[in-house]
């Protein structure tokens, strides 16, 4: 089904508590059901902090019925702010925020911390010495924490207003789009008909329904004949995408969700189907916290042969299961926070983070060697060691599918890094030839274009990657300089002064703009 088909079928939640009164009510307190929306006046505490690193000054304040985040820095003139428009976390641990420029979504690099009360820098901008405001908020983040979202197609980051219909995780999610359903209940048909009861599917895909946001791995890779087709409720998760996970090394826990961590387990692998997330969680309700309630899912398996410890440490620890066997401990994704860890373990590790040699591992039977090439191309981006192999797949796989666009452009992009522009600038034409929109091989034939003399080809390239996305500030910084080489100063100017409205702590625009300036 393509994405518009889909998005036409699907009701929204509203239309299903209709029927389900009970269990709407029930599921609306969740932090799934409440996992985005939009900001209001009283969401979160009014604050302010400043952030060391870049010597940023960040204050929250109630404004216009909203929120805003002004921005400032000691001693000096510079300030502004943003409208934070959109949350993303149920606050139960933590929210991020997102803010618009036009039809663009960008995040804020502030979130709130239930756990501190406090305002703080977002995970990932900690150690940043400037302020960046230009993250763009791709479909992915919306696609796990709001549905119906309104992803204007051709963009990066362009949404429609609303940029989601649902903030939160919608019973469709989990069901599947609800359209033929309500159309027969509401003529009386009897029996339930054409929607998706996940306890009802084979294990595959009943697994599948919660891994589309649980399953993080160490990467996520879309299959090849996917195409514009999603993932929906009742089909294998792995039929659109292919995840990699590392391999455990001795008793670390490198797996990066609650999904591949469980599967690790020694219960999940003695006792196989038979043990799923709905083994432990109501998907309807809110999370059940009580040593009483984990301890009847523990030994509704574990009754016969329990427990080895000695009774009386048991007692002391409440009998607490989950306590010894499940402990919390940092999460990798959201830092702050403690996630539990959900690998079942027969003792709380120690400190056991051995790295030796590592294979990336198809989570999913059935991926392909290009996926797995994909996979390591987007690991190293962060781990230097395996930029060799990624090359080698990438080559292999661009030698056995010419028309693979994704492969394409991530191989150019790795013979463009190591310098031959030789290699790279024939794949990057190839890639625009396929896919006339791609964004990565655009910006980087410019600086061919440029390099040949070709400044109004570039000029034509970068206004065509942000199109796309508009607070690339390298992209627009570029196209400036080329704006000036063609004796265009008061357009270079026009276009440092925007690159400064979508990123205002930017270095270089700024100082072009002194240059550019002083020569008019
Ligand atoms: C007009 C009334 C009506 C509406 C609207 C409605 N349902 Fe149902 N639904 C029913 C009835 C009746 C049944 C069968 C009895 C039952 O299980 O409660 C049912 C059953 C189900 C089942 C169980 C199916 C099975 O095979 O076990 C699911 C899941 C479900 N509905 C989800 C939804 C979702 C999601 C929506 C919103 C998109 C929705 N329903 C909207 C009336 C409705
Ligand atoms: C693959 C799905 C997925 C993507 C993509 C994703 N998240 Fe999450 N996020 C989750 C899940 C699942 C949790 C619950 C905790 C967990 O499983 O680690 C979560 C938890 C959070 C929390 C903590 C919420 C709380 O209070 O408990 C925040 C904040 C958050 N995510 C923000 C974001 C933002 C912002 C983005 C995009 C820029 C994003 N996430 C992308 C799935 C995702
Ligand atoms: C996070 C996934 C998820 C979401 C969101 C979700 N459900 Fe379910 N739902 C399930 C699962 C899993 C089952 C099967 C539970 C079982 O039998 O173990 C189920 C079962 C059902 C059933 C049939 C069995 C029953 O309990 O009566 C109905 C009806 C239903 N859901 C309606 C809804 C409605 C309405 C919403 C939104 C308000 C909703 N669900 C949201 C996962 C979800
Ligand atoms: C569309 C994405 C999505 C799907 C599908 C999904 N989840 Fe979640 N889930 C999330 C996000 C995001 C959070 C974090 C919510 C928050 O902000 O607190 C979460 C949180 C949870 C929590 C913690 C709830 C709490 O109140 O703290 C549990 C338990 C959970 N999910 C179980 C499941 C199970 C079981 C399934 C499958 C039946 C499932 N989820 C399907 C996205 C999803
Ligand atoms: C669906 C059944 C099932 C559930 C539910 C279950 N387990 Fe298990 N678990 C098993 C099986 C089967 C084994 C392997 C055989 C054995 O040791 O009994 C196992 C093994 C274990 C082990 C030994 C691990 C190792 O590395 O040797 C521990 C500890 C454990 N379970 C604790 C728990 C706790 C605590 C819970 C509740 C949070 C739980 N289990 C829930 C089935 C289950
Ligand atoms: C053997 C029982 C068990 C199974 C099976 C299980 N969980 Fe959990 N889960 C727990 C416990 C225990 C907690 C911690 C509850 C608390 O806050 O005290 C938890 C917490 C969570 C949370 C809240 C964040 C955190 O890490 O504390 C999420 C999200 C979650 N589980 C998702 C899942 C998903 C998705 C699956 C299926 C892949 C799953 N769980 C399977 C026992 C289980
Ligand atoms: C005080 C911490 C603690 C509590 C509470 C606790 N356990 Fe354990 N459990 C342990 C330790 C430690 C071991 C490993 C003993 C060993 O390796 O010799 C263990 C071993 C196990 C094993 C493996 C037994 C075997 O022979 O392989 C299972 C199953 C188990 N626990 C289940 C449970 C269940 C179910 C509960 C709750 C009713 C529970 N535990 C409560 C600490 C605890």
């Amino acid at each position: 089904m393509t994405m518009a088909a889909w998005a036409n079928e699907e009701m929204g939640s509203g239309v299903c508590a209709e029927c389900h009164a009970a269990i709407a009510k029930q599921y609306a307190i969740t932090g799934m059901a409440r996992t985005a929306g939009a900001v209001s006046p009283r969401l979160v505490p009014a604050g302010e902090f400043t952030h060391a690193p870049s010597s940023v000054r960040y204050r929250l304040e109630e404004k216009d019925k909203g929120i805003e985040m002004q921005f400032s820095r000691a001693g000096s003139d510079w300030s502004g702010a943003r409208r934070l428009e959109w949350f993303v976390g149920s606050g139960g641990l933590g929210r991020s925020f997102l803010f618009s420029a036009g039809s663009f979504l960008f995040q804020a690099p502030i979130s709130y911390y239930a756990s501190s009360g406090k305002w703080q820098i977002s995970p990932g901008y900690e150690r940043l010495p400037r302020m960046d405001l230009t993250r763009a908020v791709e479909g992915a983040c919306l696609q796990c924490h709001a549905s119906r979202t309104q992803p204007i197609a051709g963009t990066q980051n362009g949404f429609a207003q609303p940029p989601f219909l649902e903030g939160g995780v919608s019973c469709e999610r989990c069901h599947g789009a609800g359209k033929a359903h309500v159309e027969a209940m509401r003529r009386g048909a009897k029996a339930s008909t054409a929607i998706v009861n996940p306890a009802k599917l084979d294990a595959a895909a009943r697994d599948s329904v919660c891994a589309q946001c649980h399953l993080t791995g160490a990467a996520r890779v879309a299959r090849r004949n996917a195409g514009s087709a999603r993932y929906q409720p009742g089909a294998r998760l792995s039929d659109t995408l292919a995840v990699f996970v590392w391999p455990q090394m001795d008793g670390s826990p490198d797996a990066t969700s609650h999904y591949e961590r469980l599967n690790r387990s020694a219960c999940k692998k003695a006792s196989g189907d038979k043990l799923w997330c709905g083994s432990c969680h109501d998907p309807h309700g809110a999370r059940e916290q009580s040593a009483a309630h984990y301890r009847a899912r523990c030994e509704s398996c574990h009754r016969q042969k329990g427990c080895a410890e000695k009774a009386a440490v048991r007692q002391a620890r409440g009998n607490d299961c989950v306590a010894c066997h499940m402990p919390k401990g940092e999460s990798h994704m959201v830092e702050h926070v403690a996630f539990t860890d959900h690998g079942i373990v027969r003792r709380a590790p120690g400190a056991m983070r051995e790295r030796g040699a590592r294979e990336l591992t198809a989570f999913f039977p059935g991926a392909e060697e290009r996926d797995l090439a994909m996979a390591y191309s987007v690991v190293a981006m962060t781990e230097p060691a395996v930029r060799l192999r990624a090359l080698q797949l990438l080559e292999a796989a661009a030698a056995r599918d010419k028309e693979d666009v994704a492969v394409l452009a991530q191989l150019a992009q790795f013979r463009d890094r190591m310098g031959r522009a030789d290699l790279a600038e024939p794949l990057y034409e190839r890639v625009l030839l396929l896919d006339p929109g791609h964004g990565a091989a655009a910006v980087n034939l410019g600086i061919y274009r440029v390099k040949r003399g070709d400044t109004a080809g570039a000029i034509s390239l970068w206004e065509r990657a942000l199109r796309r996305n508009p607070a690339q500030t390298g992209v627009r910084t570029n196209l400036a300089v080329a704006l000036a080489q063609s004796g265009k100063l008061a357009e270079a100017e026009a276009a440092l002064l925007q690159a400064l409205e979508y990123d205002p702590d930017a270095e270089a625009p700024r100082r072009l703009l002194g240059e550019i300036r002083g020569r008019r």
